[in-house]
This record gives C-alpha cells, structure tokens and sequence, in this order.
C-alpha cells in the first residue's frame, strides 16, 4: 500500500468518492431477520463476479484514486478464495485502508490470515450477547463461536475492532449497556446502527421495532459518561468516547441523523452491479462491461467515473411503508 493518488471520482453533488464496499458473496451462514427472510434463495455461480473479476474491478477503483476499500457480504468468510482475493486486493498500489464486514463466524480460524492480507480494521455484527437471543435474531447463529472470533481478532492485533449492532425494540433494546459494557472489557468500538428497510422480511413489522439513535443514547448516559468525539472513519457513525476507556461508542443514524450529505461511498455487489447509492436502485452493470470487453481495463474505468453523475442526493428510507428498495441487505454488503 501507498500514498494516495489524487482522487479522480466526483459526482454531481460535488462529494468525492474516495471508498468503495466489495460485496464478494451474497451468501451467509446466517440469516438475521432484519436483513434476509428466512428461506433465500442465493445467486447461482455464474451470476456472480469471478475471484479475478472481483479484483479487476478493485483494480479500477483504485487507480481512479479510491483508497479505502471494505471487502462485506453476504458473509464474505463463506466465499472459497476469499482470503487469496483479499490478499492480492491488498497488494493494490494506492490502496490505504482495506477493512472487513462479517459476521464474525469463521473468525477466529482467519484472523491471522486477514492481518497478514493486510486488513487494517474489522467490523464484527454483535447484535445480542445471550445466546438464545443470539441465535432468535440470526435465526441460526452461535454465539459462543461469534465471541471467540472477536476474541481471536482482538488479540491478533488489527488497528481496531468494531461491533455493530442492529437495534430493535422488544428484541435486544434492553442490552444497549451490556453490549457497551462488552465492548469496552473486550478493547473494541461499537456502533448502534438504525435498522433500514432494504427488502421484505418475514414475521415483523419494521416501523413496531423501531428504536432511535437518541433513545440509545439516552439509556447509554444513565450508565456511562460518553464525551462527543470529532473522529470519524469516513463512515456514517456519529462517535463519542467513552470516558475512561479506549472505546468509541458510535451511533449510525439513517433515520434520525441523516448523512448523505458527506457520503463519500459506493458499492459493488456480488453480481458486479455498482450501486451508487445504498437506499436507490441507481446503478450500472460492471459485470456486463467486464465481460463483453475482457481486458478493456479503460472501458470498465470509463464506465464507473460516467456512473458517479447517476449518485443520488440522498436516500428516502421510510420504515412504515413496503420497501422501496427490493434488495435485500445481503446482495449489497450494507
Ligand atoms: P467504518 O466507518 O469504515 O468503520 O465502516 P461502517 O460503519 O461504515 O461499515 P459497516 O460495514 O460496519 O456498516 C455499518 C452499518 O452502516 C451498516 O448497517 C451499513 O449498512 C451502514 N452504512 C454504511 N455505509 C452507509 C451508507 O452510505 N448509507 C447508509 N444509509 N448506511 C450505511
Ligand atoms: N438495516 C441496518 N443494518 C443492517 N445490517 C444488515 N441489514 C441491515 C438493515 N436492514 C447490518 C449488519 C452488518 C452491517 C453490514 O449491516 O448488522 O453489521
Ligand atoms: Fe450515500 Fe445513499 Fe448512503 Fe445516503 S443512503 S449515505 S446517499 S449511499
């Protein structure tokens, strides 16, 4: 990894986009209620980038100045080959920063193998610490294995852990402080996510579990003393310190706290569809360009700096009405 180059990517709102998630799977060895439904049906093979497709459009990015890169899923752990293709998106020139999304299953036997790829941080969904809620909400986990894999990571040393939890009401609101608590005896971060309504889920009503960032934030103060922090990943968390400890507590706020407007990002799903926008539909279809011109490496870079005048202003999530957006979370990587 090297400096940066100068970024050549600007969309029409005049925001640079300098960081891109890599969906390599929408596959997953869970099955969250608020992401899937229960019964999915996955992509076949020949839908989805190859493992050279996926870095080739890497690749791209990279030389058009994009320096941070996030590898997510699906569970991007499950896909074979997936700690090979990490490494050598690693090795990119120009890349600064390549960081992870998982859901912390298969962590604890790859740890090493991801810090040595090079990945600098890891992002861990930790939606509950008890083990029968653990496994309600991601319908099949275990969490005694999701806890060994943060465990495993913490003591290989990446620059830094964050948990994210997806908080809902009557399901897991009433562990905000034992989940901070966690995180602060375990050296990791959280972030308290707002959940978004990306593609229908069965058995609940999004709007009936809907629980504020503020709501949190409020029950959080009862317990601890959280000191606002100007640091930012260039992600959405809004973070505050916790007083006496290394951890950050952030808060990612779709509804309540709008962020599009600093959006740096775009996404790249697995089947090679760059989305310019988490909450829209635009996008353009990478697969397609890589196919039919194989090696044209100018073409697929002409066809993603075009793409940023399709970005839009902003998302328009509204959790009391059906999703707008069909997809469901797994097939964009979040
Ligand atoms: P860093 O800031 O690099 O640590 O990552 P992150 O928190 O942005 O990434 P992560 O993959 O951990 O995502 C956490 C949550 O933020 C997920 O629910 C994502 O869907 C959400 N998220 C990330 N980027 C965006 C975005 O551009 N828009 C919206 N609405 N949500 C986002
Ligand atoms: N709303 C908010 N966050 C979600 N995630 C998955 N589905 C949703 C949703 N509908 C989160 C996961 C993971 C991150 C990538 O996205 O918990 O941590
Ligand atoms: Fe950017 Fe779209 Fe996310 Fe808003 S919802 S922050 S515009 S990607």
């Amino acid at each position: 990894m090297t400096s940066a180059p100068p970024t050549l990517l600007t969309d029409r709102f005049g925001r640079t986009v300098n960081y891109v998630r890599i969906s390599i799977t929408d596959r997953c060895d869970f099955r969250c209620q608020y992401c899937m439904a229960e019964d999915m049906t996955f992509l076949p093979r020949a839908q989805i980038l190859s493992l050279e497709e996926v870095q080739e459009v890497a690749r791209a990015f990279t030389e058009l100045g994009v320096g941070k890169i996030r590898i997510t899923g699906g569970e991007p752990l499950v896909r074979r080959g997936a700690l090979g293709l990490i490494e050598a998106i690693g090795r990119l020139p120009g890349l600064r920063e390549l960081v992870l999304t998982t859901n912390g299953s298969q962590l604890a036997q790859n740890a090493a193998g991801l810090k040595a790829a090079g990945v600098r941080r890891i992002n861990v969904s930790l939606d509950s610490l008890r083990p029968e809620r653990f496994r309600a909400i991601t319908r099949v986990g275990d969490l005694t294995q999701v806890l060994r894999g943060i465990e495993v990571a913490v003591a290989t040393g990446f620059a830094r852990i964050k948990l994210n939890a997806v908080i809902m009401k009557h399901r897991n609101d009433d562990e905000v402080v034992e989940l901070v608590r966690f995180a602060r005896d375990s050296g990791t971060d959280i972030s308290f996510i707002e959940e978004m309504p990306l593609g229908f889920v069965d058995g609940r009503d999004r709007s009936e579990d809907f629980c504020s960032s503020e709501e949190i934030k409020t029950a959080l103060d009862r317990d601890f003393t959280l000191l606002p922090s100007p640091e930012t990943t260039g992600g959405p968390s809004r973070y505050f310190r916790l007083a006496g400890s290394d951890t950050r507590v952030g808060f990612i706020s779709p509804h309540s706290h709008n962020f599009c407007g600093s959006c740096n990002r775009v996404r790249v799903t697995a089947e090679g569809r760059l989305l310019l926008c988490l909450g829209n539909e635009h996008s353009v279809d990478l697969k397609r360009v890589i196919r039919s011109h194989p090696g044209d490496t100018e073409r697929l870079r002409q066809a993603i700096v075009a793409a940023m005048d399709l970005k839009p202003e902003r998302h328009h999530f509204d959790l009391t009405a059906q999703p707008v957006i069909i997809r469901h979370m797994n097939a964009t990587g979040g």
